[in-house]
């Protein structure tokens, strides 16, 4: 059965098919909204259900409610909806590209860089923080996050954490040589920096988390738009923080960054913060409610930053953005089962 779908304060309407999600009845319409993950773990998507009944997995929810997710929900009756963003999809934002390996190099055993770059004439537009799909030889896809600033728009730097038995991270990357060719389609996502003349920001990142964090302080950098920003990066040891000197020396040279790395297994030489990164950021800050957080890499972190922060912190809801690196593929693996598989 076909429902409609409206959304509150826009003249914007469109039908959503049966076990269709909301988000992907919107860009069927030719619509953007918010999304990352697409599989209900960083509730990037979240919105408003003005009026309506939608099922989000095994939940039944009824309007008015606050919490949810359009990338889960699909419609079961005409509903009235309040996304945080909805625009017209324009076709030209987006690129897929034969990108050819220019550089691989391992700044930790399970940490590779990868370093792409596009046929000469081809430029690609993205904001810091944003991600592509590559496309694997089996025909499905996996994402990473561009560590590049987009004033680097001739290629993509990507941080790639080793995945036990991974298809991409451990068996296309082991077989990878310089110039060989892989298909990118580029930029998805919607964790980029919201500019607020006034913001506060607080960065928080575990392992390849860093990379978004990195395209988004190299472009603050490059745009000189001096915000105050406190960076916490979280680890297991410190091979883990596999770019912390470029930090350390960003902290250094730019007033406006307070770089502070933390480990939840360091050994017994280290003499920086102890713990899990979010606490770090709680012990520190004890209100957030003027804060702007974005949290990135994994999925248990974000979800603890995210309650916590929240419940704790005073931190307002729409001022915390997310990034969960959870697995990209295809497999419908439930949100419960990501959250277990990841350390
Ligand atoms: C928006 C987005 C951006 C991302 N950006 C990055 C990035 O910049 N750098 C980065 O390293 N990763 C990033 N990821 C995660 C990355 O896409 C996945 O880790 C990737 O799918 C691993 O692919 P694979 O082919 O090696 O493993 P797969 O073959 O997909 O998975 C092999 C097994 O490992 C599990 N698995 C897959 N990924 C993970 C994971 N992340 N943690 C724990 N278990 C996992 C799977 O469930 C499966 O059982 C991002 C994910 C998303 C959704
Ligand atoms: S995009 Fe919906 S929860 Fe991540």
């Amino acid at each position: 059965m076909t429902h409609t779908i409206a959304v509150e304060d826009a003249d914007i309407s469109f039908t959503c098919d049966d076990g269709e999600t909301i988000l992907v009845a919107a860009e069927r319409a030719g619509y953007t909204m918010p999304y990352s993950c697409r599989k209900g773990v960083c509730a990037s998507c979240e919105g408003f259900l003005s009026k309506g009944n939608v099922k989000q997995r095994s939940k039944q929810i009824a309007g008015p409610s606050g919490k949810v997710l359009f990338c889960t929900a699909t419609a079961k009756s005409d509903l009235t909806i309040r996304p945080r963003r909805i625009q017209r999809h324009d076709p030209s934002a987006r690129k897929t590209i034969q990108a050819r390996v220019f550089r691989m190099s391992r700044p930790a055993d399970d940490v590779a860089i990868l370093q792409l770059r596009f046929p000469a004439s081809i430029r690609s537009k993205f904001k810091a923080g944003q991600y592509l799909r590559i496309r694997t030889p089996d025909g499905d896809v996996r994402s990473f996050s561009m560590a590049n600033p987009p004033q680097e728009s001739d290629g993509v730097q990507l941080h790639i954490r080793h995945v036990p038995g991974g298809a991409f991270s451990e068996k296309v990357l082991a077989s990878l040589q310089i110039d060989d060719k892989l298909e990118v389609e580029v930029p998805f996502g919607d964790f980029y920096l919201r500019e607020d003349d006034k913001a506060r920001y607080v960065f928080v990142a575990t392992g390849t988390g860093f990379a978004p964090l990195k395209s988004i302080l190299d472009d603050i950098i490059r745009r000189r738009l001096n915000r105050e920003v406190r960076f916490y990066w979280g680890g297991r040891r410190e091979a883990d923080l596999y770019l912390a000197e470029t930090c350390k020396k960003w902290a250094k040279r730019y007033s406006w960054l307070t770089f502070v790395p933390v480990l939840s297994e360091p050994d017994s030489n280290w003499r920086g913060r102890r713990g899990l990164v979010h606490a770090a950021v709680l012990e520190d800050l004890a209100d957030l409610s003027d804060r702007h957080v974005y949290a990135c890499g994994n999925p248990m972190m974000i979800e603890a930053a995210r309650s916590q922060f929240e419940t704790r912190g005073g931190l307002p809801r729409n001022h915390f953005y997310a990034d969960a690196f959870i697995p990209s593929g295809s497999s419908d693996t439930t949100p419960a089962q990501i959250l277990q598989t990841v350390d």
